[in-house]
């Protein structure tokens, strides 16, 4: 149901039932919709109405468990409910390319799948539930790894800050939005928030989907969080003159050196902070770890239509330069508008690799990771094997 109420709620699920926030409408308009299907949770992800790597998982897994729930009692066999789970999953797979996110939740479950298919007296009924259990069990470990997440980073940052107040930059959405809750990088800037200590945050505008400038902002706002948005370009100018303690971004894949693939910018930020010496810290719950790539040259880069840079989707504003609040969703005219020579080529790459030796730690649920003195790049593996 349409409506100008805001929250922060990208998923709300219950058995038999998955709506998704339509994060295309954002921040003009809290419109639900419903994502029953492995159909809709796959066309959600892929439009970008649902986005963020550990959401786009949980979105995956959930809309295979809704059509489960409506399923049940049709299968004949365990047998017959694993076939079209995995066949399921393998579509899911195709959505969007590089969060690995999904992938580790597809490959998980369908380890789920396999087990509970060979488990002696296996049925539909069982293979199905052990599917739910699962599937349902991502929601609620998401928000408590984002929670460990931030107090990690925050952590990081106020050991090098001690008795400061600290001035953070975060670029793309990495928030409630992008997860099931709370957040990663964003859960960082939360953190610090709550324990008073952030004096001011600061987001990009993150083109050209915008997800800083219509995402992170909007959730900056709603939280009460102080806070600045600036365009891309004013990244340099900004670590020059506005003293910043660090920059905490988000991950979509983060390889065994400790290369990391973010959204498009984030390569950017990392040269722009290795020059003004403030720390780059990336945020990412072990889910987002590939360690099966061993650097960032190898992780597929997701190529977006060109007509998401050229042209630009926003609220209608009747008086010049205010935006009014509105009463009800039929006073919200949202449009698109092409803001790019008519024939121009655009290179249009969603994500691009930031090298592990401008990264100056990863935050995870389970602890920082740091370099060994003297290494350019981490051992994530070694890490994560403690
Ligand atoms: O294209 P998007 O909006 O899905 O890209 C999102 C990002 O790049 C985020 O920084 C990343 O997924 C981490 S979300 C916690």
């Amino acid at each position: 149901m349409p409506s100008t109420q805001k929250t922060l709620l990208a998923i709300d699920y219950k058995r038999g039932s998955l709506r998704i926030l339509n994060q295309l409408l954002l921040p003009f308009a809290t419109v639900y919709e419903d994502c029953n299907t492995v159909q809709l949770g796959f066309d959600a992800i892929r439009s970008m109405k649902t986005r963020g790597a550990p959401a786009i998982a949980i979105v995956a897994a959930l809309s295979l468990a809704v059509e489960l729930s409506h399923k049940q009692g049709t299968f004949g066999s365990a047998a017959e409910a694993a076939k079209f789970l995995t066949e399921s999953l393998v579509h899911l797979r195709q959505s969007r390319p590089t969060a690995v996110n999904l992938f580790e939740a597809a490959n998980r479950l369908d380890g789920v799948i396999a087990r509970a298919a060979a488990a002696s007296g296996a049925t539909a009924a069982s293979v199905s539930n052990a599917y739910l259990a699962e599937a349902e069990a991502m929601l609620e470990r998401d928000v408590s790894d984002n929670k460990a997440i931030g107090r990690c980073g925050a952590d990081f940052i106020l050991a090098a800050n001690p008795g400061k107040q600290v001035r953070v930059l975060t670029h793309c959405n990495t928030g409630s939005l992008a997860t099931a809750g709370w957040g990663t990088a964003l859960g960082i800037i939360r953190d610090l928030h709550a324990r008073d200590v952030l004096e001011q945050a600061f987001c990009t505008e993150t083109r050209p989907y915008n997800q800083g400038g219509r995402l992170t902002a909007y959730e900056l706002v709603f939280e009460g969080i102080p806070s600045t948005l600036v365009t891309d370009s004013m990244v340099s100018a900004l670590l020059r003159e506005k003293n910043i303690s660090a920059i905490v971004v988000g991950a979509d894949r983060v390889t065994a050196n400790g290369d990391t693939a973010n959204k498009i910018g984030t390569y950017q930020l990392a040269i722009a902070a290795k020059y003004h010496g403030v720390p780059f810290i990336v945020a990412a719950p072990s889910t987002s770890i590939d360690l099966s790539l061993a650097s960032g040259n190898l992780i597929p880069i997701e190529q977006r239509p060109g007509i998401e840079v050229a042209q630009i989707r926003g609220q209608v504003v009747e008086d010049e330069g205010n935006l009014k609040e509105h009463e009800s969703e039929e006073d919200i005219i949202t449009t698109t508008v092409h803001i790019a020579a008519k024939g121009i080529n655009v290179w249009n790459p969603s994500f691009d690799v930031t090298p592990a030796e401008l990264i100056s730690a990863i935050a995870t649920e389970k602890g920082i990771i740091v370099k060994a003195p003297g290494a350019k790049e981490f051992d994530v593996k070694s890490f994560l094997s403690k």
